[in-house]
């Protein structure tokens, strides 16, 4: 079969850009902030590994999984709000546009990422998919996106600013913070096609190895890119806890591509549809630093 990802990544970008959540208010600005992040040009990775799965097992089930898709796209933009603001990572600039609390101010931009984070869970309760799917997929994104995930990852990023922790230690916290959501897409892409336990397990755990390599990748770009190439702030990693600020720049190069290669070899494990599906998916993300 031949997967075309940028046919999938059109048809999810215009799903979410005609479906982004939106409230008539009579406040004169909260609607549009609302939707600027959201909408703001992004690369859409969680959705797309999600579609890409359930493209690759029931593409009979596309168009009734966008709605989920776009539930894991807000919940991720939700949590990037979060993260700029000034008690987090005092960020101004995201998505190539000027962070919500910069343009409004800290009350709207908290706002609009609750809006967000609980918007994402209505999505997915009213979509058209079997009720069990529907629990399954609220319990997973809640615990991943959640305080067995996210949260406690934000949690302990913030609090270990300015005291080093162990590469044991970062790993475990850029899985939290990072690769627990993206292992999450994939297996709620895994649920939803009804994928048997054994194949679910171990896209899960591929999952967690392209999350921790997209989290130390995102660490590299701190530090290599600026912030018109970034589309967003770069340099605020010097204090934090990266994989760049434990390792160096040429060692978490080195991390980076030995975690590329295991999840190259991890993905022959998956049936030849679903493999084939990811690697085209991954292409760009994989060996990043040798293109
Ligand atoms: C940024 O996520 C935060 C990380 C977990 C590294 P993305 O790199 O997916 O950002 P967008 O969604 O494309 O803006
Ligand atoms: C944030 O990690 C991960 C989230 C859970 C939002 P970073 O703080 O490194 O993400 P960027 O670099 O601001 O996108
Ligand atoms: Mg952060
Ligand atoms: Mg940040
Ligand atoms: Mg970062």
């Amino acid at each position: 079969m031949r997967h075309n990802h940028s046919n999938l990544l059109d048809k999810f970008e215009s799903y979410l850009q005609a479906n982004a959540p939106s409230i008539e208010t009579v406040h004169p600005t909260f609607d549009i902030a609302l939707q600027t992040m959201t909408k703001a040009c992004a690369k859409r990775f969680r959705p797309m590994l999600m579609l890409s799965v359930v493209q690759s097992l029931n593409p009979l089930l596309l168009q009734n999984s966008l709605a989920v898709a776009l539930a894991i796209e807000i919940f991720h933009t939700y949590s990037l709000i979060h993260d700029d603001l000034p008690s987090m990572d005092d960020a101004s600039f995201r998505r190539g546009v000027e962070t919500l609390h910069e343009t409004y101010d800290e009350a709207t931009a908290v706002l609009v990422g609750d809006a967000l984070n609980t918007h994402s869970f209505f999505l997915i309760a009213n979509s058209s998919l079997a009720d069990h799917t529907k629990i399954d997929i609220i319990k997973q994104l809640s615990l991943d996106g959640g305080i067995s995930g996210m949260i406690i990852g934000q949690a302990v990023d913030i609090y270990f600013e300015n005291k080093t922790l162990s590469i044991d230690e970062l790993k475990l916290l850029h899985t939290n913070k990072t690769a627990k959501l993206i292992a999450s897409s994939l297996k709620i892409g895994a649920m939803i096609c009804e994928l048997e336990e054994s194949a679910t397990q171990t896209l899960n755990n591929i999952g967690l190895d392209i999350g921790l390599l997209f989290q130390i990748q995102d660490d590299i770009l701190d530090i290599t890119l600026d912030e018109k190439k970034a589309g967003k702030s770069t340099n605020k990693d010097e204090f934090k806890n990266s994989f760049v600020s434990l390792m160096g720049l040429d060692g978490a190069i080195d991390e980076a591509d030995r975690l590329a290669d295991k999840i190259i070899s991890k993905l022959d494990m998956l049936e030849p549809n679903l493999k084939d599906g990811l690697e085209n998916l991954l292409k760009g993300y994989l060996h990043r630093h040798h293109l």
